[in-house]
């Protein structure tokens, strides 16, 4: 499996594993098993965050796959992302240098601002960004949950373009209009919550699940491999053993165009994590979910 897989070309030139394993949600002490596992079935990429609350335990597992010769450290790739309350531009680095002692790493292949929670001093936080560009210890830089509109905003003052934006995207939710502005700015669009998170019943959409019954797969992989041939990259999130291979067994085999096809008529619902928690001050400096998104809910 480890053979086929596949990557993206990031606007740095660097090519990032399609499939990463998510660990939002991933219990502290679940987290670990998790990651060595993914590293033996063959993921090369790791999404993380320091709000996830697990970035030690993933950084001792870290350690011991490197120790054991699974993998070098240059051959996976390790995103990490920004909290709301670190948005200060002095903040920027010390917390990054938390994020790299907890994983026990020199640097990470992507640092993303996690939210776009403080307009208002988002070309600092960003310039902040860029030098830890600059620096190396963050290899690309990027944004998560950014509308088309804070993107516009944000391109209009950046010196280093957002490699990525890592959004929610699924076949319920597949954001047409961002997808095709990211393209034109050369921004690699992600799919986050790809099997649409647990208990929201988007695997078991009709479209999806015919699909996956015509070309014997599960209608997880379906979803997967629906995001990579929209030509994103997707972090599924599992702590199981067999649902991590399953996920990961998306490479040597593609949904013909006409099954294809059918993606586009599936009803679209509202975005799954709208992150209504965050319109609160401690978090955030917007007074409406309706103002987070600019609209795009
Ligand atoms: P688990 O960790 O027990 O496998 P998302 O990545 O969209 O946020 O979805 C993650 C949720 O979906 C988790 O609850 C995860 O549970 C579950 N999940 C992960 N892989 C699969 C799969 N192949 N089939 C069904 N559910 C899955």
């Amino acid at each position: 499996m480890a053979k086929s897989i596949k990557f993206f070309e990031l606007n740095t030139g660097a090519k990032i594993p399609s499939v990463g394993l998510g660990t939002w949600a991933a219990a502290p002490n679940a987290v670990g098993g998790a990651i060595t596992t993914a590293v033996k079935v063959g993921y090369r990429h790791i999404d993380c965050a320091h709000i996830y609350g697990n970035e030690k335990q993933i950084g001792v597992s870290l350690k011991k796959v490197f120790e054991d010769g699974l993998v070098k450290r240059e051959d996976l790739w390790i995103t990490s992302k920004l909290w709301n309350t670190d948005h200060a531009p002095e903040d920027v680095p010390k917390a990054l240098d938390r994020t790299l002692q907890d994983l026990q790493l020199d640097y990470v292949d992507l640092y993303l601002i996690h939210w776009p929670a403080h307009p208002d001093i988002l070309p600092s936080t960003w310039q902040a960004m860029e030098s830890l560009f600059d620096s190396g210890k963050a290899r690309a830089i990027g944004v998560s949950n950014f509308s088309v509109k804070k993107l516009e905003d944000l391109l209009a003052v950046a010196r280093v373009t957002p490699a990525v934006n890592q959004v929610e995207i699924h076949p319920v939710w597949q954001q047409p209009k961002l997808h095709e502005y990211c393209k034109s700015k050369g921004i690699h669009l992600t799919g986050y919550s790809p099997l649409g998170s647990s208990g929201t019943g988007i695997l078991k959409n009709r479209i999806l699940t015919t699909v996956a019954k015509k070309l014997g797969k599960t209608p997880a992989q379906v979803a997967l491999r629906w995001g990579l041939q929209m030509g994103h990259r997707v972090v599924p999130k599992s702590t199981n053993e067999a649902r991590i291979k399953e996920n990961f067994d998306v490479f040597d085999w593609s949904i013909p165009e006409n099954l294809f096809a059918k993606f586009s008529k599936i009803e679209q619902a509202m975005r799954l994590i709208r992150c209504r928690g965050f319109v609160d001050e401690t978090y955030s400096s917007y007074n409406t979910v309706e103002d987070l998104w600019d609209g795009e809910l």
